[in-house]
């Protein structure tokens, strides 16, 4: 009977719990008005505040959807996981753990301090430090390929066709001064592997990159898929990476925040200032949160809520 029950208990949650526990979690959270949106990057300070949408698609493929799941965003650090799948997958994990590190800092996520007090390296794929450097490690002959390589990447993660967003490009290419420091500080110190400045513009553009809650969350349901596009059926990441991309998601996927994620949440994610949060339960599913308010760490107040709600009523706690 102990076993019946365990077996019960770890059954996979059907298309319907799901839909209602997504919908309960967005009514809970639909009001909370904490948090505030990210206005160092002065675009995303007139994202209207209220929007709020979540999804969660399983390695089956099926959608749940709530709210404000269909209005473009810039997916800004969400970007980070994928462009370290492209490096893994172009030139295997070991340059990743090599030339970038996989360390968390405990320091915010533009942090300069924290490349100077380590041993020049980035720390690891997602700081800005280490997203940039990431970006100098696709091989590339030109900006143009560069950027080109994770366009690609993006959109077959995505199954879908992606956009820059011009206006929140231009404010952060405007704006972007914290970042060109930090490429030319890695640079200086021979951990980054292109021109620091086409590294910046190439990572200020992967930040701009519009997703909808819905096409972020298919981009997320590929890594608890083993790398296979749950929709499309592209395989976008051998397997054998997948562990370390969730494992670098659970140490570093909320800054300095990433230790009171993991304890309440129990879930590698991902978050990114435009509001976005792209959680995965391995093998099973993953969990989108959208809402622009964030906390004091960048990371999405409700989205962090909704999420946390969900992964605890279904018993998702990887841990
Ligand atoms: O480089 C930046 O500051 C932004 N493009 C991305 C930062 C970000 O999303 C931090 N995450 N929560």
């Amino acid at each position: 009977a102990a076993l019946a029950a365990s077996a019960v208990a770890l059954a996979a949650p059907s298309k319907d719990q799901l839909q209602k526990v997504a919908e309960q979690a967005h009514a809970k959270f639909k009001d909370d008005k904490s948090g505030k949106n990210a206005d160092y990057i002065p675009a995303l300070a007139k994202v209207p505040s209220e929007l709020f949408g979540i999804v969660i698609i399983t390695k089956d493929g099926d959608v749940i959807k709530v709210g404000d799941v269909d209005t473009p965003f810039s997916i800004q650090s969400c970007s980070k996981v994928f462009t370290m799948c492209l490096v893994m997958q172009e030139s295997g994990d070991k340059i990743v753990y090599d030339k970038v590190n996989v360390e968390p800092t405990g320091e915010a996520f533009n942090s300069i301090t924290a490349i100077e007090e380590g041993d020049g390296r980035a720390d690891n794929p997602f700081v800005n430090a280490g997203a940039i450097a990431t970006v100098s490690l696709i091989k590339a002959k030109s900006p143009e390929e560069r950027w080109d390589k994770i366009h690609k990447t993006y959109e077959k993660f995505a199954g879908s066709k992606l956009i820059v967003m011009p206006d929140i490009f231009k404010s952060e290419a405007d704006t972007n001064f914290r970042n060109r420091g930090i490429a030319h500080v890695l640079f200086n110190s021979g951990n980054l592997f292109c021109d620091p400045l086409e590294a910046t513009e190439v990572y200020t553009k992967q930040c701009s990159v519009g997703v909808t809650a819905e096409q972020l969350a298919v981009m997320g349901s590929t890594l608890a898929n083993g790398g296979v596009n749950p929709i499309t059926k592209e395989k976008c990441i051998d397997k054998k990476y997948v562990p370390k991309v969730l494992a670098t998601m659970t140490m570093n996927g909320f800054y300095d925040g990433s230790g009171q994620w993991a304890w309440n949440a129990g879930l590698p994610a991902k978050t990114g200032v435009g509001g976005g949060i792209v959680a995965v339960v391995p093998g099973e599913l993953t969990i989108v949160g959208f809402a622009p308010p964030l906390d004091t760490y960048g990371n999405s107040v409700r989205a962090q809520k909704a999420i946390e709600f969900i992964a605890s009523e279904l018993d998702l706690n990887i841990f």
